[in-house]
């Protein structure tokens, strides 16, 4: 029997370019399906694109066991639908363990709101890039099985099957104190450091999701809406900046997701067991073995 084709929006949001490759990857494998898909990027939460689609999938990097503000902002600038069949994806680099269980639930509840029908949500874990450096072999393992866990999900959204997530109360606690991420957020970007050897190439300001750089005599100038996505620490070419508070957040290795992709396909057989030992990977673990 021939497959119903759709015409598919992905939205997502990302900050280092993780969630990107996974929403590009979703992209592909739908177009490789017959689909029409459209990609759109959130940034500060006002819609660029027409809202002409069948069905929607968003995406959004973890921060703080919730999505980032920008995604809440974005849904809620949505009009109202009947039942557009949805899937929500959630991308981190701990995985769908406690305290990321109820990541997606405001997320869903604000789709919801707006008529968006949410059939199907799921983790996609991709290299962390914060607190803790997951090992090179394990990121790479990662990228490497991205494309078989993406076709997973499109198989089962194409087929219509029905995947909702039920989070305990502890963890719905938790994701609700993790909001208090957001001013924090905001509060931590007004004050990002520079240092002497910031030489006003302007690379922060262009690309940053929140419009919060502006360059005042070749300096950059930080406002009130950092979504602390830590885009601007790690792209600057003279590694310029710094968090005033937190900085243990940021990786002190760098992220370089585009330097890993390049290593592919994985030619060595990875202990995946013993290199993800511990509590902090169990998550990723669990998201290895489960193929
Ligand atoms: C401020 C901040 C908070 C984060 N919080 C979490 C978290 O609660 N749980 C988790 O597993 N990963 C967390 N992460 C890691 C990201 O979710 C993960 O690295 C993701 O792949 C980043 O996607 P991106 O490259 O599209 O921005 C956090 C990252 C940042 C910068
Ligand atoms: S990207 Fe770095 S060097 Fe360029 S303006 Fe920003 S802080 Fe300065
Ligand atoms: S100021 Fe930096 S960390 Fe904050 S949203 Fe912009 S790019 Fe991301």
């Amino acid at each position: 029997m021939e497959q119903e084709k759709f015409t598919y929006r992905i939205a997502y949001y990302t900050g280092t370019g993780g969630t990107k490759i996974v929403a590009e990857c979703m992209a592909d494998t739908l177009k490789e399906q017959g689909h029409l898909t459209e990609l759109e990027v959130i940034t500060t939460g006002v819609h660029i694109k027409e809202l002409t689609f069948d069905r929607l999938i968003i995406l959004f990097p973890v921060h703080a066991f919730n999505a980032p503000d920008s995604v809440y902002r974005w849904i809620d600038n949505l009009e109202l639908v009947d039942k557009i069949q949805t899937t929500a994806i959630s991308v981190s680099g701990g995985g769908e363990v406690f305290p990321n269980k109820a990541c997606r639930i405001s997320t869903i509840r604000k789709l919801e709101r707006r008529g968006y029908e949410v059939t199907y949500e799921k983790m996609i874990v991709m290299p962390s890039n914060w607190v803790v450096a997951i090992p090179d072999p394990i990121s790479l393992m990662l990228l490497d099985v991205l494309p078989s866990k993406v076709k997973e999900i499109i198989r089962d959204v194409s087929f219509g099957v029905r995947l909702r997530s039920k989070p305990n109360l502890f963890n719905r606690c938790f994701s609700r104190m993790g909001e208090i991420e957001k001013p924090a957020a905001r509060l931590l970007g007004r004050y990002i450091k520079v240092d002497s050897t910031c030489n006003g190439c302007g690379k922060c300001s262009r690309s940053c999701p929140a419009d919060n750089i502006t360059m005042e005599s070749n300096r950059p100038h930080f406002e009130n809406t950092c979504h602390l996505c830590l885009r601007c620490l790690y792209n600057c070419p003279q590694k310029a900046l710094k968090l005033r508070i937190g900085n243990f957040i940021v990786l002190k290795e760098g992220y370089h997701l585009e330097e890993l992709r390049k290593q592919l396909p994985i030619i060595d057989k990875v202990d995946i067991e013993e290199l993800t030992k511990g509590i902090m990977l169990s998550g990723v673990r669990k998201y290895l073995l489960e193929l």
